[in-house]
């Protein structure tokens, strides 16, 4: 029997992360969180001196690097695991979100780490979080959506996220790397950020999480 997948896509600060992980809960399905692999794959390199621009060497740590998500009973979110320590929190900075960007735009890199995403679908089902799980990595997910929102409002989003976290940042700067980030992930020559042809597309900009969750399950039942 087939294992249920959904697929949200979508910038980073259009608030797929909550969404995904709420849909998650409510289905009591298993929940990938495709960016922290790149994030993980950043700060695997830096551990181990791999240089951004060396592609091989990225590939065979994608590949084979040491990762797992630990599941919390509380509905907290995964922790995110790297060689048995938990870097969570150390993976979630501006600069190893940058540095996410710019591995994740090698074929190499993609190549290598699609196994290893695929591997979460398992019984009794996957919402999967990222950029290209509906165009690439689970292109027969029976439901996708790509969730968007402003610019303006992903980087406040962010801003309060990264005030909440005690990071110093400045909005003004967090809209322009939003942008950067944004155009790289769209303008990349593989797995470019793009909505699948059969996904709906979903504007977040100045709607509550509930609202935004309400639209997503009433279009998940609908596919189900
Ligand atoms: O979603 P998150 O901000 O954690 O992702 C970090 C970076 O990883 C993105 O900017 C993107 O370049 C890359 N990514 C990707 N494909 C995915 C998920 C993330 O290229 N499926």
């Amino acid at each position: 029997k087939k294992v249920p997948v959904i697929t949200i896509d979508g910038p980073s600060g259009s608030g797929k992360g909550t969404i995904c992980q709420l849909l998650a809960a409510r289905l009591g399905y298993h929940y990938l969180d495709s960016g922290a692999l790149y994030r993980l794959l950043a700060l695997a390199a830096k551990r181990h001196g791999v240089a951004f621009d060396n592609v091989e060497s990225l590939a065979v740590l994608a590949a084979h690097m040491d990762i797992s998500f630990r599941t919390q009973d509380n509905g907290d979110a995964p922790r995110v695991m790297l060689e048995g320590e938990d870097v969570s929190s150390l993976i979630r900075t501006e600069s190893v979100g940058t540095e996410a960007s710019l591995v994740a735009a090698f074929p190499e890199v993609r190549t290598a780490l699609l196994q290893r995403q695929r591997a979460f679908a398992v019984m009794p089902g996957l919402v999967a979080d990222g950029r290209d799980m509906g165009t690439v990595v689970f292109t027969d997910a029976d439901a996708k959506i790509f969730l968007t929102a402003s610019p303006e409002e992903r980087a406040e989003r962010r801003y309060n996220q990264l005030i909440d976290k005690g990071e110093s940042v400045s909005l003004a700067a967090l809209v322009e790397r939003v942008r950067k980030r944004d155009e790289r992930d769209m303008n990349r020559k593989v797995s470019p950020m793009v909505p699948a042809a059969n996904a709906i597309l979903l504007d977040s900009t100045g709607m509550s999480i509930d609202e935004v969750l309400q639209k997503v399950v009433d279009h998940v039942t609908a596919n189900g």
